[in-house]
């Protein structure tokens, strides 16, 4: 609609500006942005209020409308109402069949797209998963927003950078390094993986509480990790080894791999620059031994720098790892998504990042989301423990697989698409609510096949797949308004052109949400097309043609949504 907007906006502003005593401020860009989307199609296809525009014409609402109707008729605008102060303007078939489908057709998953990202870097920080520790529902949220940012971004011509900016340093290893040679086994860590790198790292607190000696025996081996120990080293390397493999299955799940895995430890031995260059622009004071950057004067506690015993914290490698993305990727935008816990945190260096003088402190970006609690699952019976993402998946798949078993016992690959339905759901689930609200996760409302759901969208997917299949292949055509017979055709070409909007404001607001939404639209849209149309079947070959390729348009525009969610497709269900 983004092109209609424009043309229409251009018309009315033509007539405003013929009439009106002055223009003012407004422009024909102002004027796209006013056009609405009516509830019902009965107002028509866009609506535009006139009461905006009271002031500078100095008419009543139903006046202007009158005025700004006039001769607004052509071959994209096929009828204007003028309803209180309101026109109800309607698109015509000539376009949406004419000249929107051809664009579908021709553009296939491209069609959405943008290039005014061309030539510019943007990273992308996300997932970053603290080594030795679960990876909990926690990192679901920071996973799969910051992939469908970076989709969103690529889409709109960006060169994007995902950093999976590992927690993968301090003196968490220094504690698993003498966990590990009191009670820990190589056999075991092998066998086990991550898990049992967690559960040594919980019998090191359990332990320490009763003798703190172990708290300083941890700071010295974690003293010597710093000084490169030889065995100390190896180990760190391992621990780190054992838990990406399990990441990377995770990953593997999602369809999901990264650029960088330069966590913290990568920016250890850029740190003293940094505490040099904040020293040196006297930005930093003492207080307690521990070294601080004073925030009061924009209302926020300090910014720590070093400890007392002189090591670094947190925003230390933030504002390294901020200086050196710069310097090597020159980005446009440097976008880290986490949980809304640490907005203070990053508010706090953007702050110290700007006050060193780096005029691209403005290009930091904090992407906070919200919490997730798990219900009627479960894994929800846990209380107390955290609840591993892979144990999530894991169930989802299993039910899916159940589900599939009753529906469909004679499809191939089987297991293949129980994960991509499984884990999709939960994608799809999580994704279709804007990320700051904090969600209570419930497994069943998220595999509901006739919910709006995951699963749902996948089977539609999956149905514009058979159909072309039986159709036996998308057909050449060139279709225009004689062949738009059904209002839901028509009705369905209106939300396919809908598209290109919904990904700029997705990736305006940051909001992958915006997909997630859109597509449960055009679900709706082709099904109510689907229940009403024989497709394959209609009598009529051109009619039979055009729904074809219409059902191909549908086809691309999902799987290019999909895609942008992080949510695999699936041809068969
Ligand atoms: N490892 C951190 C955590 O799990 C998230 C890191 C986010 N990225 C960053 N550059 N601080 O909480």
């Amino acid at each position: 609609m983004l092109k209609i907007k424009k043309h229409i906006a251009e018309k009315l502003y033509a007539n405003f500006a013929a009439v009106a005593p002055a223009t003012g401020e407004l422009t024909a860009d102002d004027f796209a942005s006013f056009l609405e989307y009516p509830p019902d199609d009965n107002f028509g296809d866009l609506a535009f209020p006139c009461f905006k525009l009271s002031k500078a014409m100095r008419m009543a609402p139903p006046m202007i409308a009158a005025k700004l109707a006039e001769g607004l008729e052509d071959d994209v605008i096929a009828k204007v109402d003028v309803v209180g102060g309101y026109l109800n303007i309607f698109i015509s078939a000539s376009y949406l069949a004419g000249v929107l489908m051809p664009e579908i057709m021709e553009k296939g998953e491209a069609y959405g797209s943008f290039d005014f990202g061309k030539g510019k870097n943007v990273v992308l920080d996300y997932s970053s998963p603290n080594v030795a520790k679960p990876f909990h529902i926690g990192h679901l949220g920071t996973t799969v927003i910051g992939h469908s940012l970076k989709m969103l971004h690529e889409f709109c011509g960006y060169n994007c950078i995902g950093v999976n900016h590992l927690g993968d340093w301090g003196t968490q290893f220094g504690k698993l390094i003498v966990a590990y040679r009191k009670w820990g086994s190589r056999e075991q860590i092998e066998d086990v993986g991550i898990d049992e790198l967690v559960a040594l790292y919980v019998k090191f607190h359990e332990e320490a509480e009763k003798d703190e000696a172990l708290n300083d025996a941890a700071r010295a081996e974690f003293t010597k990790l710093e000084q490169h120990d030889e065995e100390n080293t190896a180990l760190w390397k391992w621990f780190i080894e054992i838990s990406l493999k399990e990441y990377s299955r995770t990953y593997k799940q999602l369809g999901i791999e990264f650029d960088s895995y330069n966590g913290e430890s990568f920016y250890s031995d850029k740190m003293p620059a940094v505490v040099k260059e904040l020293k040196d622009k006297n930005l930093m004071t003492i207080d307690d031994g521990a070294s601080i950057i004073n925030l009061e004067a924009y209302n926020m506690p300090p910014c720590l720098i070093l400890k007392r015993d002189g090591s670094t914290l947190y925003p230390t490698r933030d504002i390294a790892a901020a200086l050196y993305r710069k310097k090597t990727y020159d980005f446009d935008k440097n976008i880290y998504v986490t949980s809304a816990g640490q907005s203070l945190h990053f508010a706090q260096w953007f702050k110290v990042v700007e006050l060193m003088g780096y005029d691209w402190s403005d290009k930091l970006i904090h992407v906070p989301y919200g919490t997730v609690s798990i219900n009627g699952s479960k894994l929800a019976t846990r209380t107390g423990n955290v609840i591993l993402l892979k144990d999530l998946f894991a169930e989802s798949i299993e039910k899916v697989s159940a589900i599939m078993e009753e529906k469909n016992a004679a499809l191939e690959n089987k297991a293949e698409v129980a994960e991509a339905v499984g884990v999709g759901a939960i994608i799809f689930h999580y994704l279709m609510n804007s990320r700051i609200k904090d969600i209570n996760f419930i497994l069943e409302d998220a595999l509901n096949f006739d919910g709006n759901t995951g699963p749902y969208a996948q089977y539609t997917y999956a149905r514009t797949c058979s159909i072309i299949e039986k159709a036996g292949g998308v057909p050449t055509i060139t279709p225009d308004a004689s062949m738009v017979t059904a209002h839901s055709e028509a009705a369905l070409l209106k939300t396919l052109s809908i598209f290109p909007e919904k990904v700029l404001a997705a990736l305006d607001e940051l909001e992958p949400s915006v997909i997630t939404r859109y597509i449960l639209d055009v679900c709706t849209a082709f099904n109510r097309f689907y229940h009403e149309c024989q497709i394959v079947t209609a009598d009529n070959m051109t009619t039979r043609d055009f729904r074809v390729a219409l059902t191909s348009c549908v086809r691309s525009v999902l799987g290019k949504a999909f895609e942008l969610i992080c949510m695999k497709k699936t041809e068969k269900i």
